[in-house]
């Protein structure tokens, strides 16, 4: 049957969950509860829980083993323990089977990211685990557990290290330092791992051998690594200064075809580049990924400076490239200011930065120091 009216994709997204009653059986909406505030866990149908089960069989066996003792292969771990099921929100589960944790030899299992599985068969995979287990849930602080970072990270080495790392990166154990392993694990899921540890496995329970504090202590400084184990200091690069915006200033002006009057492709920009013709190269991207990276001998110009300021520094008869990474939002909006101010002769990568990388052309990348490796000045 015809629509008479066109609908919104919004529309037929609400017609769709109203006519089906999904909204209902949704288990990723927040607002839903059991009697302890925690996301209720489904009960699955015999046929739900039959596939799921087939599902851990032909997925899963070959490193969390037969019956999801764990430590089969590559010391995945057990996915049955008390603690993993009681501190575990879904997610906890959920995510990990769905996109995996990079870096380690946990894959993704949803389709979305290649794997085998759909939306639906995750959910009831991670439900089945919860079942199987027979733990009850216990509500946990979402709250972040504060302590000694320093004195977490001498816990850390002292207790931990030999079996998770030195960096965290797992041994014989988790890689406690993986970004997207603390991405998605509170701070009380952490806490309550080291102080119950994990049953029928290796991982010791710290409760009694490690004092309340100290274990807040080595969750803070788990969590403190968040962003990469080691403490990296970014160092700020001077910015040019205004005698130095134009490129080439010895060199002849390119002579660009712009496309619809406006447009330079990564190709013509970068062969003008190398043959040293003169020109403004701006990065209208926010000043921090210029420090990441940027196109050799651009300035930042971000979206939201005020041009009239600028404008009083670059020279009217050079050609203006701006670019950006969206990839020609920011770009045409700093090049339409320009115009208004009167500034003709511009241009705009077209392909934007990222664009630009992607065909291969060279970036001027910042350089990282770490507290450790001597070259933080
Ligand atoms: C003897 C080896 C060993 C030591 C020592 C050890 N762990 Fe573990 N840890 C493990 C193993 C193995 C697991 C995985 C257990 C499983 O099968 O669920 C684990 C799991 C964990 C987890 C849960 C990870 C997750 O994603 O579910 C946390 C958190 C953790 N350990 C923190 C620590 C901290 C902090 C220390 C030191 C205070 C420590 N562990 C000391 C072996 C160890
Ligand atoms: C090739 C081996 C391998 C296979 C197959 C595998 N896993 Fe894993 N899994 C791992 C390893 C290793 C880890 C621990 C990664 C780390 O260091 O954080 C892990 C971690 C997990 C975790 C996090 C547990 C925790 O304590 O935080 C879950 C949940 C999980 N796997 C579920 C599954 C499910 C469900 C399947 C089947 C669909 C599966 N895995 C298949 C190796 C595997």
């Amino acid at each position: 049957m015809a629509c008479p009216l066109p609908l919104s994709r919004l529309h037929k997204l609400m017609i769709l969950v109203g006519l089906s009653g999904i909204l209902l059986s949704l288990p990723t909406l927040a607002t839903e509860q059991d009697d302890k505030g925690l996301p209720p866990i489904r009960t699955l149908t015999a046929e739900q829980s039959e596939r799921a089960a087939a599902n851990y069989q032909k997925y899963c066996v070959l490193c969390h083993g037969e019956n999801r003792q764990g430590h089969v292969n590559d010391h995945a771990p057990s996915l049955r323990s008390r603690s993993l099921f009681e501190s575990g929100v879904p997610h906890a589960i959920l995510r990990p089977l769905s996109y995996g944790r990079q870096g380690t030899a946990m894959g993704g299992y949803l389709d979305e990211v290649g794997g085998p599985l759909t939306l639906d068969e995750t959910w009831d995979l991670t439900y089945w685990l919860f079942e199987q287990s027979g733990v009850e849930r216990v509500a946990m602080s979402t709250q972040p557990v504060l302590g000694d970072i320093q004195r977490g990270e001498k816990i850390y080495q002292r207790d931990c290290a030999v079996c998770h790392g030195k960096a965290g990166e797992g041994i014989t154990a988790p890689a406690l330092g993986n970004a997207s392993a603390l991405a998605h694990n509170s701070d009380e899921f952490i806490r309550y791992a080291i102080q119950q540890g994990r049953q029928d496995t290796p991982m010791p329970a710290f409760s009694g051998r490690l004092t309340e504090p100290d274990i807040d202590n080595v969750t803070a400084f788990l969590r403190s690594r968040a962003s990469g184990w080691q403490d990296i200091k970014p160092v700020l690069q001077a910015l040019p200064t205004p005698d130095q915006y134009v490129v080439n200033p010895q060199g002849e002006q390119p002579d660009f075809a712009l496309a619809q009057g406006r447009y330079v492709s990564s190709a013509d920009l970068y062969a003008a580049l190398v043959a040293k013709k003169k020109m403004v190269l701006l990065d209208t991207r926010v000043t921090s990924v210029w420090q990441t990276a940027h196109i050799e001998g651009s300035f930042p110009a971000p979206y939201y400076s005020d041009f009239k300021t600028i404008a009083k520094d670059i020279p009217r008869d050079v050609l203006i490239v701006a670019y950006c990474s969206c990839p020609r939002a920011a770009a045409d909006y700093v090049i339409d200011q320009l115009k208004d101010l009167g500034f003709n002769h511009t241009a705009v990568l077209y392909e934007g930065i990222f664009g630009w990388m992607h065909e291969g052309y060279p970036v001027a990348r910042r350089a990282i120091a770490t507290p450790d490796d001597g070259s933080s000045n």
